[in-house]
């Protein structure tokens, strides 16, 4: 049983203005800095797949890292580093501090947001938890450090079936947030009895039903690829839905020769090198006549530019601060996510 809850409160997503373009030799620039600076400040660089490709090559040419929110998280808690630099958006940021309180963690821009962190405000999102006193508060990684302290579990959406299947098994009822397309596709799968808040990932939801089977007649042949923040009808039309590293393995495993990829399109990068012999073709992100906003490339990613990265230690703005009382309250659901995948 699913129940949706209207959004207590209303809110307004802004979109951030993209970073100003660089000129190959202003790259070329930074990116030197940056690897003078790494190296001096003992730091690791650590970017998520949907950064630009750029941000991505730097990561892996420097030693550092490249992966999902769990896997960066992972990565950075277990790095013999004292400065974790975090290439992706706060929560990620937030997480990595929470894992390893005693590292320092920089981002290139602590505006690097997400729209379903903006979408679910600890205030009332507490509130709606103390109303169902009797359910498990289960939420997605891409939150803030205050929502993970109120929750019970921290999952992100890797093993979130998993552990829905695994509080169901322990006859719970659930809440569920942010993110209403994923809670709905867990709760499909799974059967659980959960309250959905509703919120949503502004890029994911700019798939359309329309627009995906219209490439489908182009590319017959063609696997469908769809990370689970899309709308139901796209992930209906899905042969693998998965998180970011399930679908890159998937591109690498299916025989089809061409994949169609519903989700940010930074993923190409990793995606094309795990599968180089494949054809990965975007997803269509609007209707008929619309136009895209996001157009397949979350807009608080692309603020990781390569001069905010390059001037990551000059600055007092962009340090990850988590108060003391939030890094043990929220460590908890954040342990026991760490602890079931090493378990399972
Ligand atoms: P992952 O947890 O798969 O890295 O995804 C995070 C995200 O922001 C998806 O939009
Ligand atoms: Fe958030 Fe969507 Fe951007 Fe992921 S892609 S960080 S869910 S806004």
């Amino acid at each position: 049983m699913t129940r949706h809850i209207p959004l207590p409160v209303e809110i307004e997503i802004p979109f951030p203005k993209p970073p100003k373009v660089l000129s190959e030799s202003e790259q070329q620039f930074h990116k030197d800095k940056i690897k003078t600076l790494l190296q001096q400040h003992n730091a690791v660089l650590i970017a998520h797949y949907y950064t630009d490709p750029e941000i991505q090559a730097l990561a892996e040419e420097t030693g550092g890292f490249v992966g999902d929110s769990l896997e960066m998280a992972k990565f950075g808690a277990n790095h013999s580093a004292d400065t974790l630099i975090i290439a992706g958006v706060k929560f990620m940021g937030e997480t990595a501090k929470i894992l390893g309180p005693e590292k320092r963690v920089l981002m290139p821009t602590l505006e690097a947001t997400c729209s379903l962190d903006l979408g679910c405000p600890i205030e009332p999102f507490s509130e709606f938890c103390d109303q169902h006193p009797d359910r498990t508060v289960v939420v997605y990684a891409n939150t803030s450090a205050a929502v993970k302290a109120k929750a019970d579990w921290v999952v992100t959406s890797s093993i979130a079936v998993e552990v829905i299947e695994h509080i169901q098994d322990l006859g719970q009822k659930i809440i569920w947030g942010p993110d209403k397309h994923l809670g709905g596709y867990i709760q499909e799968k799974t059967g659980a009895d959960m309250l959905l808040w509703q919120g949503a990932c502004i890029v994911h939801d700019e798939f359309k039903f329309q627009g995906l089977e219209n490439a489908m007649a182009l590319y017959p042949e063609a696997a469908i690829l769809v990370h689970p923040e899309s709308p139901k009808k796209v992930v209906e039309l899905a042969d693998v839905v998965g998180s970011t590293s399930q679908l890159i393995k998937a591109a690498q495993s299916l025989p089809q020769k061409q994949m169609i990829v519903a989700t940010d399109k930074g993923i190409f990068y990793k995606m094309q090198q795990a599968a180089p012999d494949k054809e990965l073709i975007i997803a269509p992100t609007a209707g008929e006549g619309a136009t895209c906003k996001s157009c397949a490339h979350c807009p608080w990613m692309k603020m990781n530019a390569l001069h905010s990265l390059s001037n990551v230690f000059d600055r007092t703005d962009n340090e990850i601060l988590v108060e003391n009382n939030l890094v043990k309250e929220a460590l908890k659901p954040l342990t026991k996510m760490v602890n079931f995948v090493n378990q399972n």
